[in-house]
C-alpha cells in the first residue's frame, strides 16, 4: 500500500555531501593537503565501537613522508573533481532541485598566506556551480567542512590564533564575494559542535579523555561562533544569499519517568544541543552554560566585541544532521556510537551495522523542538543510512533497507510541516556512495549511487544506480511511500 506525503511544491529535495569526502585529485592543480587527507585507513575491527580509535598529530606527521606505506583515502574521495558533470547529471535526473557541497580551503588558499587565491581552485568551483545552474540545481556550499589546511599543523597554530582566523575570513569573504550569484545558502561550519571538538582533540596533544577534549574545545568553539557572524555580517550585503548554521543534532530521551534521570536528559539536551543553536540564534551564551562553565572551571575568552557581533549577526536559517538519537540515564547506562560519540541505547530502535540507532520519529519530535523555540526556518541539510553493499549481478543495489529509511523520515517530516513547522529543504547523506568521515572506510556506503571503488581504492570508480535511486525519483515524482 503506497501513502501519498505532503510538501510544499517549492520544497528544496536534494543530496549532500563533502570535499574531502568527494573531490580526490588532493595534489591536482595547486592543491595542497588537508588534515583529513593525512589519517590513514585502518581496517575496523569492532563497526559498533569505532569512536575509541585515535588519531594524533603524529598520525598527522607521519602520513607526510609515509614510511609505513599507508593509504589515505581522502587523498582519493570518489574522484569527483573529474567527474563532477557525470554526478551532477545523475542528481538532476533524480530529480532533486539542490546540491549541497563544500569548498576545499587548500584549493583556494594552498599555502594560507598566499598572496592571490589560487586560480585553478576557483575555476574548478566555478565550473561546478555553472554546472548545478546548467542542470536546474540550487547550491547550498559549506564554507568549511571538517576540513583544516596542513600548513596550521605546521605552524602548530589553533583555531584561536590570530592567524587562523584572519586566513577563515579571507577564505569565507573571497568565496562569498566569488561565488554569491551561484550559491543561494552558505553554511560557515560544518557541525559546529563537531568540528571545533575534532580540531582540538587532534592539535591538543595533552587532553586524553573525552571530558578534557570538549572542555578544551569550547574556546576553539567560540571563535567560530564569532567567525561565523562576522561571516553573516558580511554577507548581507548580497541581498540574495542566505547564512545559516550547521549542527550535529542527536535526539535525547530519558530512560525512563524517573525525574533524576528526566533532568540529566533535560541538561544533555541543553548542552550537546540548545547550548549551539542558542548562541547562534539569539546571539548570547545561555545561563544554564554559564553555570556548568563555572562548575568545571571553563574560561570563555571573549570580548565585548564578541559579545556584540555574535548579538548583531544571529543565524538566518537553522539546519542540522539527523541520523539517529539516544538515551540518558544518571548512573550511565549501556552505550552505542552516535556520529562520533557515543549514546545511550534505546531498546525500542534498531541500530545500522555502526550502532547509529535508526529513529524517524525523532526527526519529526527534533524539527518541533527547534521550531518552537527558534521560529527559523528550518532545513535537514544531513539524513541517511551507511550499509556494507556490492553490486549484484545486474550491477545494482538492492537497498530495500535505505527505502524504507528514507520513507520513514520522509514521512515525520511530512507530519512535522503539518504540526506547523516551517521545514523548507532536505538534502540527504548522500545521493552517492563517499569515504566516510569517521571511519575512512569506502564501504561504508550511503549512496543512492554506487561507486565502484573499495576502501583501497581499487575498482574503475564507475558509477551505478542503486533500487533507491529510482524510488526516490519516483518518490519526488508523485511523493508516494
Ligand atoms: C556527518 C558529517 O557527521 O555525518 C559527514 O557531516 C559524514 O561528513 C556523515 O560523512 C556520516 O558520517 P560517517 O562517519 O558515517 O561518514
Amino acid at each position: 500500500m503506497t501513502k501519498k506525503l505532503e510538501f510544499p511544491e517549492n520544497f528544496l529535495w536534494g543530496g549532500a555531501t563533502a570535499a574531502n569526502q568527494v573531490e580526490g585529485a588532493y595534489d591536482v592543480d595547486g592543491k595542497t593537503l588537508s588534515l583529513m587527507e593525512m589519517i590513514p585507513f585502518k581496517e575496523i575491527e569492532d563497526r559498533k565501537n569505532t569512536s575509541g580509535s585515535k588519531v594524533t598529530k603524529q598520525t598527522l606527521l607521519d602520513s607526510i613522508d609515509n614510511k609505513a606505506g599507508l593509504h589515505f583515502p581522502k587523498r582519493h574521495g570518489i574522484d569527483f573533481y573529474h567527474r563532477y558533470k557525470e554526478d551532477i547529471a545523475l542528481f538532476k535526473e533524480a530529480g532533486m532541485k539542490i546540491f549541497r557541497m563544500s569548498i576545499a580551503w587548500t584549493r583556494i588558499f594552498p599555502n594560507g598566506n598566499d598572496k592571490e587565491p589560487n586560480k585553478a581552485g576557483l575555476e574548478f568551483y566555478r565550473n561546478v556551480f555553472k554546472e548545478c545552474k546548467k542542470q536546474g540545481l540550487e547550491v547550498m556550499v559549506t564554507i568549511n567542512h571538517f576540513d583544516l589546511p596542513f600548513w596550521i599543523l605546521e605552524k602548530q597554530i589553533s583555531w584561536q590564533s590570530e592567524e587562523l582566523k584572519n586566513n577563515y575570513l579571507r577564505f569565507a569573504y573571497l568565496v562569498i564575494d566569488e561565488f554569491h550569484e551561484y550559491v543561494k545558502y552558505w553554511l560557515p561550519f560544518n557541525e559546529i559542535n563537531l568540528g571545533a571538538l575534532i580540531a582540538t582533540s587532534l592539535l591538543n596533544e595533552n587532553k586524553n579523555s573525552m571530558l578534557e577534549n570538549v572542555l578544551a574545545s569550547y574556546n576553539d568553539l567560540h571563535v567560530q561562533f564569532v567567525l561565523q557572524a562576522k561571516v553573516i555580517k558580511y554577507a548581507r550585503k548580497y541581498k540574495d544569499i542566505k547564512v545559516g548554521c550547521m549542527v550535529a543534532d542527536v535526539t535525547s530521551y530519558s530512560i525512563d519517568c524517573n525525574p533524576e534521570n528526566v533532568m540529566e536528559n533535560l541538561k544533555m539536551d541543553q548542552m550537546k544541543k540548545f547550548f549551539y543553536y542558542d548562541v547562534m540564534a539569539k546571539g548570547e551564551y545561555p545561563s544554564y552554560a554559564l553555570r556548568m562553565f563555572k562548575e568545571y572551571g571553563v574560561k570563555i575568552d571573549k570580548t565585548p566585541e564578541d559579545d556584540k557581533i555574535l548579538k548583531e549577526n544571529p543565524i538566518q536559517f537553522i539546519s542540522f544532521s539527523y541520523y539517529m538519537s539516544g538515551t540518558t540515564t544518571k548512573t550511565g547506562g549501556e552505550l552505542t556510537e552516535a556520529n562520533g560519540l557515543k549514546a545511550g541505547k534505546n531498546p525500542f530502535l534498531e541500530a545500522t551495522e555502526w550502532g547509529w540507532q535508526i529513529d524517524p520519529i525523532g526527526l519529526r519530535y527534533t524539527l518541533n523542538q527547534l521550531w518552537d523555540r527558534y521560529h527559523l526556518p528550518l532545513f535537514i541539510s544531513e539524513n541517511g543510512i551507511g550499509v556494507l553493499e556490492k553490486l549484484n549481478e545486474n550491477n545494482t543495489v538492492d537497498d530495500d533497507y535505505r527505502i524504507d529509511y528514507l520513507g520513514r523520515h520522509f514521512e515525520q517530516m511530512s507530519e512535522a510541516i503539518k504540526d506547523g513547522v516551517n521545514l523548507f529543504g532536505y538534502t540527504m547523506w548522500t545521493p552517492i556512495d563517499v569515504v566516510s568521515a569517521s571511519t575512512n572506510e569506502m564501504s561504508k556506503r550511503y549512496g543512492l549511487i554506487f561507486v565502484d571503488y573499495d576502501d583501497y581504492h581499487n575498482g574503475t570508480g564507475n558509477r551505478f544506480k542503486k533500487k533507491s535511486y529510482n524510488w526516490f525519483k519516483n518518490f519526488l515524482e508523485t511523493k508516494e511511500i
